[in-house]
């Protein structure tokens, strides 16, 4: 096989997906490494979660630049310090400049919490909720200059509870995130997943735009 992947991983918070992702590298569910953790806010349990795991834990505030511009290039700075194989973006609730998505077109996955097409952006939990939807759950894909908007790779499907709150929704979707997320990254380790013409691109066969779900895998 080839050599170990090196991933560098963005967090904003809690950062249970990163720790997710780490644990499948470490049980070789993964083959590669996560090489950083980097976070825009000091306080995000995500670096304490990287330290356990003698992970390097980076903190770049992004309300200490003027611009959206230069908190990414000294954001790329930092990464290129890593010489990275794949950015994955774990929670990192920041819209990423134009320059910084074409840096790592298809090098650099998102989780969303929605099925995607639907509900981009905030509050996703709720807004199921409150349109009434039976099903609900969170995609994976790579990153493109649209928000939440890139081709999707995998999806996981929940069900929505008539009793359910934000929060056990929330709680649902993440528990499957943390099945889904590493999936995706062993393939694109392993070399089995491309980004080619916008396309998603797995064992050489081009996937639906709205992506695969993993119930069906
Ligand atoms: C996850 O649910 C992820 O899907 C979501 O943030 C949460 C981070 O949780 N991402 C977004 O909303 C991005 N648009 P974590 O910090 O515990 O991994």
């Amino acid at each position: 096989m080839d050599s170990s992947k090196k991933i560098v991983i963005l967090i904003s918070g809690n950062g249970s997906n990163a720790q997710a992702i780490i644990e499948a590298c470490n049980e070789n569910r993964i083959h590669g490494d996560v090489v950083a953790v980097i976070s825009n806010k000091a306080n995000a349990y995500g670096l304490t979660r990287a330290e356990s795991f003698s992970i390097p834990a980076i903190t770049i505030e992004h309300n200490k630049f003027d611009s959206r511009e230069s908190f990414d290039e000294s954001l790329m700075q930092i990464i290129e310090g890593y010489a990275p194989d794949l950015i994955v973006l774990a929670g990192f609730m920041r819209i990423l400049t134009p320059m910084f998505v074409h840096q790592y077109r298809g090098k650099m996955l998102n989780i969303h919490p929605s099925l995607l097409p639907k509900y981009p952006g905030l509050n996703t939990h709720q807004r199921a909720i409150d349109a009434g939807d039976e099903k609900h759950g969170s995609s994976v894909h790579f990153v493109t200059e649209e928000l939440d908007g890139g081709p999707v790779i995998l999806k996981s499907v929940v069900p929505v509870l008539s009793n359910d709150t934000s929060e056990t929704l929330a709680k649902r979707v993440a528990k499957q995130e943390w099945l889904i997320y590493p999936l995706v990254i062993s393939w694109f380790c392993e070399n089995k997943l491309n980004f080619c013409k916008n396309n998603v691109i797995l064992n050489k066969k081009q996937i639906s735009r709205c992506g695969l779900i993993y119930e069906e895998l």
